[in-house]
């Protein structure tokens, strides 16, 4: 391991073998809810690249819009129109939505929020929930964060509507924005939701909803659809993996006043509107749209989270719990060493399935996808 020329691997720690399989440790080749390693084997997987795919690998559709935008050059010397025409279909499915940005990934899509909400308020201090990716601002606890950026920024705990409205009101008038993913592991409660909402208005904050997983998984509008909160939405929405099926993109988008900051303060990334990703994103969206996919995966996931909960049932020493939803979830084991264990046994009789958050079903997942998966981890936890 320590002769590759790729240490830690380059695309992202939650990727390496000793967080997911052992082995297989890299791949070749992908298609639908399928991945092939070096030596040709033919795995069923259930990572879908970390959730950045929610159509499956290789989307027909996605692919011939991506070759399309590649013929046309990828790239030039101007925004490309594509770009605007992207952001209207989003807006028509995700109307608070007012204005955009793109970006090409997550973690510089959350920074931008953070960065428009601070130009906005002329505050400093951030409150954020969940993971919003590797960037300094939010890096509390990470070596090499100078000091005085982690003391602008403290953990709100996911769903504790008596802490993170202390935690809110304590900072007020210093208090730039609240980020939440607004599913960590559980589904939140609309009381938390709501003081969110309220709390942040109250003291003047800006709030931005994390929606990098849950956005075109949940719902296409994410949680903000799926918790029916159109009315009172989030200041900033921040969307990504499932956005483009893979594809790097990544949006900020939200009210047009806050917005209008981008041409204030600088936020720029020289390959953010090529071609490709802008392309792949509009063909996304149109088969999001034309079968339901939101749906889909709601139904498969739900069959594989009951299954889970059988799995539980059967082997209750082992596994001690399920954790998340429908469209994202995974098992809670004994200990350290079983969760090991089973995914790298489940590895090698040909599923995929992580051992810690999250498991995600895609458009290329049916029923007896799910009742194979479930099979080979009753096994895998049989034979251990
Ligand atoms: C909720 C959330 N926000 C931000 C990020 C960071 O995205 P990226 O890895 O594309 O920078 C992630 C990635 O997992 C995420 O899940």
């Amino acid at each position: 391991m320590n002769d590759w020329r790729v240490p830690g691997f380059t695309s992202t720690g939650s990727k390496r073998p000793d967080a997911l399989f052992g082995t297989p440790a890299r791949m070749t080749r992908a298609s639908g809810c399928r991945v092939w390693d070096e030596s040709g084997r033919e795995y069923v997987d259930f990572v879908m690249a970390l959730g950045a795919v929610a159509l499956g690998y290789g989307h027909p559709a996605v692919n011939r819009a991506a070759e399309t935008a590649i013929a046309a050059g990828v790239v030039g010397p101007l925004p490309p129109v594509a770009e605007e025409e992207l952001a209207e279909a989003l807006a028509r499915q995700i109307p608070w939505l007012e204005r955009v940005r793109f970006l090409k990934t997550g973690a510089e899509a959350v920074a931008a929020a953070v960065r428009l909400a601070r130009v906005a308020t002329r505050r400093d201090e951030v409150l954020g929930c969940g993971y919003h990716g590797w960037l300094d601002w939010c890096q509390g606890a990470t070596e090499g964060v100078p000091a005085a950026v982690r003391r602008l920024f403290a953990e709100l705990p996911f769903n504790d509507v008596a802490k993170g409205r202390e935690m809110i009101r304590e900072r007020a008038s210093r208090l730039a924005a609240v980020v939440v993913e607004p599913v960590v592991v559980t589904e939140p409660s609309r009381e938390w939701l709501h003081m969110l909402r309220a709390e942040t208005q109250r003291s003047g904050a800006i709030l931005i909803f994390d929606e990098i997983k849950t956005g075109f998984r949940l719902a296409i509008g994410g949680a903000v659809a799926r918790y029916e909160l159109q009315t009172t939405p989030p200041d900033l929405v921040v969307l990504g993996k499932a956005l483009a099926n893979g594809f790097p993109l990544a949006v900020v988008g939200g009210r047009a006043d806050l917005m209008a900051a981008a041409s204030r303060t600088w936020i720029s990334s020289t390959l953010a509107t090529e071609g490709v990703a802008l392309a792949a994103a509009r063909a996304t969206l149109e088969v999001f749209e034309r079968e339901d996919v939101c749906g889909h995966l709601h139904r498969t996931g739900t069959r594989l989270l009951h299954g889970l909960h059988e799995v539980q049932r059967a082997f209750p020493h082992v596994v001690t719990g399920v954790a998340g939803i429908a469209e994202m979830c995974f098992l809670h084991y004994a200990s350290e060493e079983v969760s090991r264990t089973i995914a790298h046994q489940a590895a090698s009789r040909g599923l995929l399935f992580k051992r810690t958050a999250y498991n995600f079903v895609s458009l290329a997942h049916d029923e007896g996808t799910v009742d194979r998966a479930l099979a080979q981890l009753s096994d895998a936890l049989k034979d251990r």
